[in-house]
């Protein structure tokens, strides 16, 4: 059953990408307090999401404890709470994470009763060793992860329900059956060009299988995290707004640069990533290394990405009458923040190496 949430991508950030195992209780206090003082969370940043590495082991009555690095879990939630936002944590079907810390293997109604108890809004359930127990194939992963998200749902509370087994088994065929509102749909993603670039556009044939409270994830954010150039963040940032992704930040959002600000907190682009008619991206056409897609707003405009794979600089053009517009249309810019001079046909740009431009077209 739907549990409701949602509707829109889940934003927000994850601890992984940038802290690792090294994640301890002071960093999520301090992404909670930076995704307030930034503006972050006016525009929808509201996940503050522990991932692996805060568990320790079990009382002698099974329930799962905290390692050294936290202190106290519902008092976390309660400040996390208390700034208008909401706590993820993290677990898996194995019976051990994939750091070696305490999985949820047959014990994953009193976890999820614990997390409800200490007002844990977000659950991401990563496969672990589960994988080494268990044959790979669609039904048992379904099952896996059906235990959970029936517990999760028993508990009455709602939890946001994150299914990460790396793609495998096609998760968007069944994630959702499984009580899932959003499950990765490849392996890990890096900080680097080649990592974002090959995940990014291989997703785009199953934007299908999005729909509210039912999301492909293609993997958390790397922006702000210094192994890309500016224009493959911003890359980054408007691909995965394309694909309707999950917007979790993985920087460290108490030490941002005013560019790594600028893309995170593009409205314009967030505005793509939540519009609610949630159509699919398209591959418009292919012009040397530029690849253009194109996806269809709520408001009848359309959004259009000028995307350069190659390595270098590539021009790119665009027939404004191929996208049914009529007398009087309006593009926007949405890097530069300004109106684009539709007089000329056709549009021209050159787009940088690894770099997109991208426009709204209203008709
Ligand atoms: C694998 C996942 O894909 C990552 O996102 C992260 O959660 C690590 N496991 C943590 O061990």
């Amino acid at each position: 059953p739907d549990n409701g949430l949602v509707r829109t991508p889940p934003m927000g950030w994850n601890s992984w990408n940038k802290f690792a195992g090294r994640v301890t209780e002071a960093d999520v206090r301090a992404a909670a307090d930076a995704l307030v003082s930034t503006g972050m969370s006016k525009m929808g940043y509201i996940y503050v999401n522990i991932d692996d590495t805060w568990e320790g082991g079990r009382d002698a009555n099974g329930n799962i404890q905290l390692n050294q690095k936290f202190h106290d879990m519902k008092a976390l939630a309660d400040y996390v709470h208390s700034k208008g936002l909401k706590l993820g944590i993290y677990s898996s079907p194995g019976p051990k994470n994939c750091a070696g810390y305490t999985g949820s293997f047959g014990h994953e109604a009193q976890d999820a009763k614990t997390y409800a108890s200490w007002g844990i809004d977000y659950l991401k359930y990563d496969l672990c060793s589960a994988r080494n127990i268990y044959k790979s194939t669609p039904e048992i992963h379904q099952a896996l992860y059906q235990k959970m998200g029936e517990a999760l749902q028993s508990t009455g509370r709602p939890i946001v329900f994150s299914l990460c087994q790396y793609g495998e088994n096609d998760p968007w065929k069944w994630g959702y059956k499984a009580g899932g509102n959003l499950w990765r749909t490849t392996g890990d993603i890096r900080d680097q060009w080649e990592s974002m670039d090959r995940i990014g556009f291989s997703q785009i044939d199953i934007a299908t299988y999005n729909h509210p409270g039912r999301w492909n994830d293609p993997d958390m954010l790397e922006v702000g995290n210094g192994g890309m150039s500016a224009d493959e963040y911003r890359t980054h940032m408007s691909l995965w707004s394309l694909l309707s992704a999950p917007l979790i930040a993985g920087n460290d959002l108490s030490n941002m640069s005013e560019e790594t600000k600028s893309i995170l907190m593009n409205g314009d682009v967030i505005a793509i990533d939540q519009d609610s008619a949630v159509h699919p991206v398209q591959r418009q056409a292919k012009q040397g290394t530029v690849e253009v897609l194109t996806r269809l707003m709520s408001d009848g405009s359309t959004v259009v990405g000028l995307f350069n794979r190659g390595n270098a600089p590539a021009p790119a053009s665009l027939d404004w009458t191929a996208l049914s517009t009529r007398p009087g249309f309006k593009v926007r810019d949405l890097w530069k923040h300004e109106p684009v001079n539709v007089s000329g046909t056709p549009y021209q740009a050159t787009v940088p190496v690894h770099g997109v431009v991208l426009l709204r077209v209203t008709p």
